[in-house]
């Protein structure tokens, strides 16, 4: 059976940073993961596991962001953290609402949360990468 694809990677979510960009591919791609499992009507079955991998991911993903932050020692770092971890709680509080709804609901659900990423990379994130890519033709 084929994957629906629904939250295409395009390049104005690209923010010019490779490891950042790849983090962000990933993201993409597990909420793909969930459309395509709500798509299938798996949602039960799968969304739990996928949305426990995106939260575990998104995570990570954060505090390598906070790393490169503290190394380049970005201005914005506090700013930048707080916004992490306001998006760390959605998506945990998503993960519940996922838990109790049905499938309409489901898909609206997976835009809100693909527009709270896409948010974050393009306005948060694409800032960081600026200040990255400063630092470095700095040293
Ligand atoms: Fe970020
Ligand atoms: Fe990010």
């Amino acid at each position: 059976m084929q994957t629906m694809t629904f939250f295409n990677w395009h390049e104005n979510l690209s923010v010019g940073n490779k490891f950042i960009d790849g983090d962000h591919r990933h993201l993409i791609d597990l909420v793909n993961q969930l459309y395509d499992a709500i798509d299938k009507g798996r949602a039960e079955s799968v969304a739990g596991r996928v949305l426990d991998e995106l939260i575990q991911y998104t995570k990570e993903h954060f505090k390598r962001e906070e790393a490169v932050m503290q190394r380049i020692d970005y201005a914005e770092f506090s700013a930048h953290k707080a916004e992490h971890e306001n998006l760390t709680q959605q998506v945990i509080a998503l993960r519940e609402k996922f838990q109790r709804c049905e499938q309409d609901r489901a898909t609206e659900l997976l835009v809100f949360l693909y527009d709270l990423l896409f948010n974050h990379i393009i306005e948060v994130d694409k800032k960081l990468a600026n200040a990255i890519q400063a630092s470095a033709s700095a040293s």
